[in-house]
């Protein structure tokens, strides 16, 4: 069973469906495997997975990026050898012919584990730092946190005991006069995640396929594939620019449902040029315009466009410019004739009462969310020239509260990102085809820049 230890590694979508396909199509898997061959077997399953694999290329924050691992874990399982791959041992069945994978969706059994997410206090401990002695730049959080108002509203939430109103009534009219686009084109969710998946639960049919155009956020392929959908990848061009030709000719070939655009794009923070969305919305397929980081670029919000646009999502967030990822809010503007499908299949009770509390009272000191987000404008910029000096560093220009690096051929990008871990510096490292070394640091406050170049300047 050691080679279980040799399978995590990152698939593309294209290279989990092929696995799928392998699984599914196995003969391996048709036969009766009794020990000791079993093992044997499921090493040379591995094998035939690590290979898929050395080819793929995946970027990503999520649990998706461990799909890898879900694969050959899905391989054992249904292999019968699933509590040793899975590194668990106390599982008793009382009926001895049951085995709870058999109820799950075949193409589910592709899917990784769920990889947690190392908790701020473990990170702490692990460290053997204090948090606030942590400089945590890997996750594009917001390091000033919401305004004040924001903790004071929590702690005199009123009514907790009660469910929240399913329309988020009194944050949609906040968010309204905040973005200028009406309530009834505004639903919320908890975070944008939450509508990236039922946006795909209400208009993908099992077989429909989106387009995805990596490197970006990896939620769309993820969700993509929790949702039995296909994605069609058309890779950014190496300045990581939209291939507008290309999304054109897969939309063409393909008939995708959606294409998923980001602007700002997470990894690389650059935006998508007007007539390139604008041609994009031309074609016969709903465009998901996520605007995560749109506070952090001089590009308008395209939030306004669903009302002339009938096949355009525009998501935002309240995770970046109003540091709130820990309580979990975001939006989308819809355009009319499709929200009100949304509003029938989305859970009733998605935002919490804390997390509305949080988001109203956030908007309620703009002045604070304009001066932070000037704050991190200004130190990306700084952070920006001083990256340029680095001399194994080469960053990206971007819009974002963000910086992608390519780091040179004398080092590795994952052992930069170590050296500086052990100094309390958490940065994010990328080793795929797409992303051969690169990190990506966020944008933090001026001290933690000051901080992050001191144990830069320690690396030989
Ligand atoms: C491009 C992009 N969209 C959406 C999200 C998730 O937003 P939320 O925290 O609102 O779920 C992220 C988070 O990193 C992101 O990078």
């Amino acid at each position: 069973m050691a080679a279980t230890a040799a399978v995590l590694r990152v698939p593309t979508s294209a290279v989990a469906t092929s696995l799928q396909n392998t699984v599914r199509s196995s003969d391996v898997l048709q036969q009766t495997i009794t020990p000791p061959f079993g093992s044997i077997v499921l090493s040379s399953r591995i094998q035939q997975l690590n290979t898929l694999t050395q080819s793929s290329s995946f970027v990503g924050d999520k649990p998706s990026e461990n799909r890898m691992a879900g694969c050959a874990r899905a391989v054992a399982t249904t292999e019968g050898l699933s509590a040793a791959a899975e590194g668990r041992g106390d599982e008793t069945d009382s009926n001895g012919a049951l085995d709870g994978t058999q109820f799950l969706r075949p193409h589910l059994l592709s899917l990784a584990p769920y990889t947690p997410i190392e908790p701020f206090e473990i990170l702490s401990a692990r460290l053997g730092r204090r948090p606030e002695d942590i400089v945590k730049l890997d996750a594009n959080e917001n390091p000033y946190g919401p305004p004040p108002e924001v903790l004071e509203a929590l702690g005199s939430m009123q009514f907790p005991n009660i469910y929240p109103d399913p329309e988020s009534r009194r944050l949609r009219e906040a968010l309204a006069k905040d973005t200028g686009v009406g309530a009834e084109h505004l639903l919320v969710g908890c975070g944008a995640d939450e509508l990236i998946d039922l946006i795909m639960r209400c208009t993908l049919d099992p077989g429909d396929k989106i387009v995805d155009c990596p490197p970006t956020f990896t939620m769309y392929a993820f969700d993509a594939d929790v949702n039995n959908a296909e994605v069609v990848t058309v890779s950014r061009k190496p300045d990581f620019s939209l291939d507008v030709p290309g999304i054109v000719d897969a939309v063409e070939k393909h008939n995708p449902k959606i294409v998923f655009l980001t602007s700002p794009n997470n990894p690389d923070g650059s935006v998508i040029r007007e007539e390139d969305l604008v041609t994009i919305l031309k074609l016969p397929v709903l465009v998901v315009l996520d605007e995560a980081y749109i506070e952090f670029s001089d590009e308008p919000s395209r939030a306004g466009w669903v009302r002339t646009h009938s096949n355009l999502i525009v998501l935002r967030t309240f995770s970046k410019r109003a540091g709130l990822a820990g309580l979990r809010v975001g939006f989308g503007a819809f355009p009319l004739s499709l929200v009100k499908y949304l509003w029938r299949a989305k859970q009733p009770y998605n935002v919490s009462v804390a997390a509305e509390v949080a988001a109203c009272a956030a908007l309620s000191n703009s002045a604070y969310l304009e001066d932070v987000k000037n704050a991190l404008v200004k130190e990306r910029e700084r952070l920006f020239g001083l990256l340029q000096d680095v001399p194994f560093l080469k960053p990206y220009p971007s819009a974002a509260n963000f910086i992608l690096c390519d780091v040179k051929e004398t080092h590795s990008a994952k052992e930069i990102k170590d050296a500086l871990a052990k100094q309390g510096v958490m940065v994010r490292h990328y080793q795929k085809p797409q992303l051969k070394n690169f990190v990506r640091i966020s944008v933090g406050k001026p001290e933690q820049t000051d901080l992050l170049m001191k144990a830069l300047q320690s690396i030989p």
